[in-house]
């Protein structure tokens, strides 16, 4: 790189990757396959329109490589191209989401997601998102002694509220998800069902997790957490007599974007054949393991497991236990200190505030993919324990 000033960041950048232990549980490290793609001369074309369906000229590679993209996300999760369409030109996971309500839900229509503080993502209906203010968002959150979902309670919810569109996805949740359960109360409110699965695509293309599309009408996904690829977002919608995928479409396109990225929406293909890899299988599977030592060597160690444990990537721990431990920001930062990267996190029935909460979300697909196993969790485990309790 000419640019020494940007080539010393990125090389600074690089370093602080390698040298600290990553437990953000929204992170990962791509191939070098996957970068060469992003930093490929797709970078450099307009393609407005879908394949086959363009405003600019010159586009017939890049109808090719928009093709190749959704076929292998159809075939990555087993899916029909008869019963299931995926959009793949969403810039990332915010924006998709904001696409399918844009596509399905009518402006002041009402969308009902889990609370961020229980474990939601902002685009879930969050007030300071703006699927907050142009819809009416009714929030569910978790039963308070089990900290998991409690269906009959958002069953209840729906049936009071009949919102247009339910959202079962999650962003700091370490349970599997009963997602024929929410198919059943989104039948009976008449909703449609909406997966956001941004944390566990990677874990349900591995077979580590259950599979949300037997039930769901639109799975929106991040590509960059255990999917293990760049930043961008997929949305598969069900091909019915609803037509949900041509409303989404025009949603993405010309609702809310421009050009597409063809330099991601390669690099999403290259990820997206390497996840479709014996290898990959035996990752997601060794996230999950390494998650369950990981919280398990917590708890024998004293600190409290949210929910009791994980079936995932995601460890979430109340550091606080009603002021016996120590805040989430005070774990962090003393973590980070010591080249521990984690994020500070609001837990079920938070009493602190979000930027000092109570918790700590942890995951292990980054540190996964760099080889850690069961022994290496328990040292991470220890050594947590180490500095937070100093
Ligand atoms: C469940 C969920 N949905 C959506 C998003 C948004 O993705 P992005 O940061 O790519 O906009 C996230 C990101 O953390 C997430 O966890």
């Amino acid at each position: 790189m000419k640019d020494k000033e940007v080539a010393k960041l990125v090389e600074q950048e690089e370093k602080r990757q390698k040298s600290v232990i990553n437990l953000i549980a929204s992170e990962n490290y791509v191939s070098q396959d996957v970068l060469d793609a992003l930093g490929s001369e797709f970078t450099n074309k307009y393609a407005e329109g879908y394949s086959g369906h363009r405003y600019y000229g010159g586009n017939e590679i890049s109808d090719k490589v928009e093709d190749l993209c959704q076929a292998r996300a159809l075939k990555l999760f087993k899916l029909s191209p008869s019963k299931w369409h995926v959009n793949v030109q969403a810039l990332s996971g915010s924006p998709a989401n904001l696409a399918v309500y844009l596509g399905l839900v009518p402006l002041g229509g009402t969308v009902m997601g889990m609370s961020l503080t229980e474990g939601g993502h902002l685009t879930h209906g969050h007030k300071v998102s703006a699927t907050g203010k142009f819809w009416r968002a009714v929030q569910y959150g978790v039963n308070s002694k089990t900290e998991q979902i409690d269906y009959e309670a958002v069953a209840k919810l729906a049936k009071k509220e009949k919102p247009n569109i339910i959202v079962a996805g999650f962003t700091a949740y370490p349970r599997v998800v009963d997602f024929k359960r929410f198919r059943k109360i989104t039948d009976l409110s008449g909703a449609y069902l909406m997966v956001d699965l941004s944390h566990t695509a990677g874990l349900v293309a591995g077979n580590a997790c259950p599979s949300p599309f037997p039930y769901a009408d639109v799975v929106t996904t991040t590509t960059h957490k255990t999917l293990r690829g760049p930043r961008s977002a997929l949305i598969f919608s069900r091909i019915d007599n609803r037509e949900l995928y041509k409303k989404i479409d025009k949603a993405v396109f010309p609702g809310l974007q421009g050009g597409p990225h063809l330099n991601q929406i390669a690099a999403v293909a290259v990820a997206l054949k390497e996840a479709g890899s014996p290898a990959f299988k035996k990752y997601a599977k060794q996230v999950v393991k390494n998650a369950q030592v990981l919280a398990g060597e917590l708890k024998r160690l004293g600190w409290r497991i949210v929910s009791g444990g994980t079936d995932t990537h995601l460890v979430l721990v109340d550091t606080w236990m009603d002021g016996k431990g120590v805040s989430g920001k005070e774990a962090s930062d003393k973590l980070e200190k010591a080249g521990i990267i984690v994020n500070k996190n609001t837990i079920p029935g938070e009493t602190r505030s979000p930027m000092d909460p109570s918790g700590l979300r942890l995951g292990t697909a980054a540190e996964t993919t760099r080889g850690k196993k069961e022994k290496d969790m328990k040292k991470i485990a220890q050594k947590i324990d180490e500095i937070l309790k100093k």
